[in-house]
């Protein structure tokens, strides 16, 4: 469901973008009576060049190039969806949102003590490590430093079935989060005993589950949290909170499998993995992903388990894969894991792994050579390899992406391109359907505008209170713009823009909002009026000359005689 427009326009009334980004703890420096300055937030700099104009209710970044309302900042600052972005502020605001907005977002209203209650044992986990010499014995043997534990938040479950249920009360609402066990009527009993630890953060940094590992060889090794209220497994990764404190921007994102890999690797500074806890990669653990970055790694174990994970990923990626994206498989060597072999070789070595693995294409095409045993040394299995590879390919939505694939299967089958995409298109008729991730951008085409209408949207834009000055000339963008101005008339910068973030002219207004035309304020309004009178005599002119064309090779209705000659009077007048 959609968040109703007026919802938004209320939302961004109330906030002032100065204080909100004060707020935010950007110091920020007034430089004109209304623009400010500070050091940008989301990239790392000496000189500031992140620049809000309190009058636009607009920032933007010279030096990153990050810009919007508070809405994005909010996104970009919490790594949010919209959605996301909007709850968050209405809560500040305490607004609650509108009925039969996002369900998701309103089931969370409604978990605020569950919330509270894996905060408290999560809590309660952490002060019973620091009690425990086994505990901390145990940590310490696994070369776990009492800085990255207390990163991570690492706890321990006491021994003993009751310890959680006495500690916090509270059974029944423990039981919702997953935390005790039901044996009979009123009787109930901690799920985590004698286990380490580790609290599972959701991208906002709270907590929504545990993982506990065993100190011996008991099984099972892990134990996690059961899906809750709060708690989806296949959509939550472990790290990825630590990740995105760890790096404003997130280049690239490492995925493996354990909670200690995670933590082992952020120990030795490699401080963007997430981890899968032991399942394989979902469509939406990746759609959740490419949010945050759009270079993605995969790490699998060396032997053949490891290899056949890495194939079911693939091929739960590659409808996936926008043209934006990269994805790379990096397979260890056989008996190590990612924990094992930073502890051995470090960081650099282990980034040099990283440098070295596999493209999604040098793996695609690999894989099924060696998985079905074509011999590229034979016509026969040349063209085996092909049609199997043509198979794959079918799915892959990105154009650029399934263009260059063609080229490299041309290349290894020793076919050529337009014969593999002809046999690509015979096939193509059970075409899946595409699953671009929600989050992709989709690619928009940006409209064009002439100088003027350029130049008179962008004073529009910066300035809504020029309205006084427009007359209706122009459609499009600059009539948009004035609609929505007549209809709010207190709206900003920012404010205008949010009404066409689901547009194709979303990423040029945004754009216009920052370009400089170089026009002192003062001249700001003689500047709209001329270029506004300029804009029409040129769409008069292009009027006429296509009249006037049509007169000379078909010849005008009468209608269209009198319009001519309207018009070139009009025409004279003006000059
Ligand atoms: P692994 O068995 O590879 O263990 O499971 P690990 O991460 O290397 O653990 P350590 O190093 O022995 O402590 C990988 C991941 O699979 C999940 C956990 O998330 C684990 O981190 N898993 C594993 C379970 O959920 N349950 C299990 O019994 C085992
Ligand atoms: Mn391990």
């Amino acid at each position: 469901m959609r968040i109703p427009r007026e919802f938004i326009d209320q939302l961004l009334a109330r906030i002032d973008l100065v204080d909100f980004i004060r707020a935010a703890g950007v110091p920020l420096q007034k430089k004109s009576a209304s623009n400010y300055f500070a050091r940008c937030p989301f990239h790392q700099e000496k000189s500031p060049s992140f620049s809000v104009s309190q009058t636009k209710q607009f920032y933007h970044c010279f030096g990153c190039g990050v810009h919007g309302n508070v809405i994005d900042f909010v996104m970009q600052q919490d790594h949010l969806t919209f959605p996301e972005a909007i709850e968050t502020l209405a809560r500040l605001q305490g607004m609650s949102m509108p009925i039969g907005s996002e369900p998701s977002l309103r089931k969370h209203d409604h978990q605020p003590d569950l919330y509270d209650l894996m905060l408290a044992a999560s809590d309660f986990y952490y002060e019973h490590m620091r009690r425990s010499p086994t505990a901390i014995a145990y940590l310490k043997q696994r070369g776990v430093t009492g800085a990255i534990a207390k990163q991570f938040v690492i706890g321990f479950a006491p021994s003993g079935w009751q310890g959680l249920i006495d500690g916090l009360g509270k059974t029944e609402k423990l039981l919702e989060a997953g935390l005790v066990i039901k044996k009979s009527e009123g009787k109930h009993y901690d799920r985590f005993r004698e286990r380490i630890m580790f609290p599972i953060h959701d991208v906002r940094g709270r907590i929504v589950g545990f993982g506990g590992r065993v100190l011996g060889q008991e099984e099972p090794k892990y134990l996690n949290s059961p899906e809750t209220p709060i708690f989806q497994k296949g959509q939550i990764l472990y790290g990825l909170y630590h990740a995105l404190k760890a790096h404003r921007q997130l280049e690239r994102v490492l995925i493996v499998e354990g909670y200690m890999d995670v933590v082992a690797l952020a120990q030795h500074g490699i401080a963007y993995a997430v981890a899968t806890m032991g399942t394989a990669a979902t469509k939406e653990h990746i759609e959740r992903l490419s949010r945050y970055t759009s270079d993605m790694i995969f790490c699998f174990d060396g032997d053949q388990a490891g290899r056949t994970a890495a194939t079911r990923a693939l091929y739960v990626m590659l409808p996936l894969v926008t043209d934006t994206m990269q994805m790379r498989f990096l397979f260890l060597p056989e008996g190590e894991d990612p924990d094992s072999l930073i502890r051995k070789e470090g960081k650099n070595a282990f980034e040099a792994r990283i440098q070295q693995s596999l493209s999604l294409s040098q793996f695609l095409f690999q894989s099924i050579a060696t998985q079905n045993q074509c011999d590229l040394t034979t016509v026969a299995g040349r063209t085996r390899f092909a049609t199997l590879a043509l198979n794959a390919l079918k799915p892959i939505t990105a154009p650029l992406l399934q263009n260059m694939l063609l080229e490299e299967l041309s290349k290894r089958a020793r076919i050529e391109v337009p014969i593999l995409r002809q046999q690509l298109r015979k096939t193509a008729h059970a075409t899946p359907q595409p699953l671009t991730p929600t989050s992709a951008p989709t690619p928009t085409t940006m409209p064009a505008l002439s100088p003027p209408l350029k130049l008179a949207t962008t004073l529009l834009l910066q300035d809504p209170s020029l309205i006084e000055h427009y007359h209706d000339t122009a459609g499009g963008m600059l009539a948009a713009l004035a609609a929505i101005i007549h209809e709010h008339p207190s709206i900003t910068t920012g404010g205008l823009i949010e009404h066409f973030r689901d547009r194709p002219e979303h990423e040029l207004l945004r754009t216009l909002a920052q370009w400089d035309p170089l026009i002192p304020d003062e001249g700001r309004t003689t500047a709209f009026k001329q270029t506004l009178q300029k804009w029409e005599q040129m769409t008069l002119e292009a009027t006429i000359q296509s009249l006037l064309a049509k007169a000379a090779q078909s010849g005008l209705l009468d209608e269209e005689k009198a319009t001519l000659a309207k018009l070139i009077s009009q025409k004279n007048a003006v000059l």
